[in-house]
C-alpha cells in the first residue's frame, strides 16, 4: 500500500530519517514508535507530502508520491494530529464536513456524516455542531480532528498522537474506538506514539524507530518476546513485560469450565477482560479463583491465578 524505499530526509544538514525502508501493507494498524526526535512525525508527514523526501522513493499503491498532486494524496489520506487541526473561525460541523465539501458531497451526505462521526465519538450532535473550536475542551478538540480524518472515507489514516492530550478513561475508550474501526473497515492506519502501552494496545504491528532509523519492526508480541537489541529491550521496558504480555490476551482463550469453588458472591470476570485486568481484580479482591461470564450473562466459567501466571511464562 505505502512503499519506503531508501528514503533519507535531512533538516539543517542534520539526518532526521536514515535511508528507511518499510512496507506498509494494506489493511494493518501500524504502530511507529521512539524517542523523542527519532524521525516519527517526519516519516509520517512524508507519506501525504506535507514533507517532501529529500532521496529515495516513496509508493503510494505502486505509484511513487512525487507523481501525484498533494492535494489528491492528501484527499485520499486522513491526518489527525494531536497539537494543530481545527480551523479556529470555522464550526465544529464545518471543520468534520472539510474534505467532503471539497469532494462536493450533497449537503444532507455531508449532514448526516458529520452527525454519525461526531456520535461515534462520543460528542452530541445537537449540542457540538454548532460549536467553534474555542468551545471545545482539548479532548473535545482533538477527538473532532479525528473525525475530521475520517469524513471522506480515506483510504488510509495517519495520526500523529492523536490521543495525546486525553485523560486515560478517554484515551481508552478512543483506543477501542479506533480499534473497532480498523476491525470494521479494513483501513490501513499509520499511528505515530511515544506511549508504548498504547503501541501494544493498538499495534497489528509495531515499528521502533532510533535515530531516524529502523531499531525493529514486529508484531508487540515479537518486539516483547525476542527484542532485537539491549536498546529495544530497555525501550519496550523490561521490568512490565510479564503485564504485557498478559495485556495482549483475554480471558476468553483461559476459560475452565465450571464455577468456581471459592467466594462466590464476586461480580464475574466478563471474558473479554485482558488477562492483565484480571490479575489486578484477584489481587484486589484477595483471591486466587473467580468466575468468568457474558456480559450480564451467565457464569461461563472460571480462572485460576495460576493459569494466569502460566499464560505470561515466555522465559521458561
Ligand atoms: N521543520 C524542521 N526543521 C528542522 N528540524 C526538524 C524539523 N522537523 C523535525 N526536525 C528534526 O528532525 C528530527 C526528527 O523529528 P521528528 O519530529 O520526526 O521526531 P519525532 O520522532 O516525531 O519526535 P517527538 O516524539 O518528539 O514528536 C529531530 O531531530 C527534529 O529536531
Ligand atoms: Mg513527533
Amino acid at each position: 500500500m505505502i512503499e519506503f524505499q531508501q528514503v533519507s530526509k535531512h533538516h539543517h544538514g542534520q539526518v532526521a530519517v536514515d535511508r528507511l525502508s518499510l512496507h506498509i501493507r494494506a489493511g494493518e494498524l501500524l504502530v511507529l514508535i521512539g524517542p523523542s526526535g527519532s524521525g516519527k512525525s517526519t516519516t509520517l508527514k512524508m507519506i501525504n507530502r506535507l514533507v517532501e523526501h529529500d532521496s529515495g522513493k516513496i509508493l503510494f499503491a505502486g505509484e511513487p508520491i512525487r507523481r501525484l498532486r498533494p492535494e489528491d494524496l492528501r484527499r485520499r489520506m486522513g491526518y489527525a494530529i494531536q497539537s494543530i487541526g481545527l480551523f479556529p473561525h470555522w464550526t465544529v460541523e464545518r471543520n468534520i464536513a472539510c474534505v467532503p465539501r471539497l469532494l462536493a458531497w450533497p449537503a444532507a451526505r455531508i449532514r448526516d456524516r458529520v452527525d454519525e462521526l461526531l456520535t461515534l465519538l462520543q460528542l452530541e450532535p445537537a449540542e457540538y455542531r454548532d460549536r467553534y473550536p474555542h468551545e471545545l475542551s482539548g479532548g473535545q478538540q482533538q477527538r473532532v480532528g479525528v473525525a475530521r480524518a475520517l469524513a471522506a472515507d480515506p483510504e488510509v489514516l495517519l495520526m500523529d498522537e492523536p490521543f495525546g492530550a486525553l485523560d486515560p478513561v478517554t484515551r481508552l475508550a478512543l483506543q477501542d474506538e479506533l480499534l473497532r474501526i480498523h476491525r470494521m473497515s479494513g483501513k490501513t492506519i499509520v499511528l505515530v506514539t511515544h506511549d508504548i502501552d498504547e503501541a501494544m494496545r493498538l499495534a497489528s504491528r509495531l515499528v521502533l524507530l532510533d535515530g531516524g532509523r529502523i531499531a525493529q519492526a514486529g508484531t508487540p508480541l515479537e518486539l516483547l518476546t525476542r527484542p532485537a537489541s539491549e536498546r529495544v529491550r530497555n525501550f519496550i521496558g523490561r521490568s512490565d513485560l510479564g503485564l504485557r504480555l498478559l495485556e495482549r490476551q483475554t480471558l476468553a482463550d483461559h476459560v475452565r469450565p465450571g464455577a468456581p469453588a471459592g467466594d462466590r458472591t464476586l461480580e464475574a470476570l466478563p471474558a473479554d477482560c485482558t488477562l492483565r485486568e484480571a490479575l489486578s481484580t484477584m489481587v484486589l479482591h484477595g483471591v486466587d479463583e473467580m468466575a468468568v461470564g457474558e456480559a450480564a450473562g451467565p457464569v461461563r466459567g472460571h480462572i485460576r491465578l495460576t493459569d494466569l501466571v502460566r499464560a505470561g511464562a515466555w522465559l521458561k
